[in-house]
């Protein structure tokens, strides 16, 4: 049975536009709702003035950007990132968006729009690919890269 790394997780202490152990920020930390066994990778930053919630067992690689404002585009809006769900690296996600249950987005995806849960997605914009069944993707779509 392999290692589990979460067995002693503890919730971040995390301090507003300051860096945490793990090397992530939040900007705007009293909407920011973190759920447990969460994952977040070193220089990921979270812009969660209008709400960005992160359920339990969230992965997100590093070097990722979470908006809930955007001001070069004036949008704002909760961001919902569902349980089980997993974001690769270098990936942006935009204000208002949901990411749903056990859905994986690919890495260095721009994610402009809800991805619906179970659902394996990636792109610029990031578009619905496949599913998730048991952990393990099943490609419906030819990909264009
Ligand atoms: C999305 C992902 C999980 C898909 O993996 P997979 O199921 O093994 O898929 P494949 O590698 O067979 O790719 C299928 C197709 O999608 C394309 N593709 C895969 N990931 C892509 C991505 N992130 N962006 C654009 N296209 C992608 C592949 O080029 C391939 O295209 P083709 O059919 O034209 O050849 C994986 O590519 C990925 O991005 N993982 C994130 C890893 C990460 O960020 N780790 C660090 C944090 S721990």
């Amino acid at each position: 049975m392999p290692e589990d790394r979460f067995e002693n997780w503890q919730p971040p202490k995390i301090v507003d536009g300051e860096m945490t152990k793990w090397h992530w920020v939040v900007k705007g930390v009293d909407s920011f709702r973190l759920g447990s066994r969460t994952d977040i990778g070193a220089f990921t930053y979270i812009h969660a003035v209008n709400g960005v919630t992160i359920e339990d067992n969230v992965q997100i690689g590093a070097g990722c950007r979470i908006y809930s404002v955007s001001t070069i585009d004036q949008k704002e809006g909760l961001v919902t990132i569902k349980k089980n769900a997993k974001i690769g690296a270098g990936t942006t996600i935009l204000p208002g968006v949901t990411i749903g249950e056990n859905s994986i987005i690919g890495a260095h995806s721009l994610v402009k729009t809800d991805i619906p849960d179970n659902s394996a997605a990636w792109g610029v914009p990031a578009k619905v690919m496949g599913v998730v069944q048991g952990g393990k993707i099943i490609l419906e779509k030819k990909s264009n890269n």
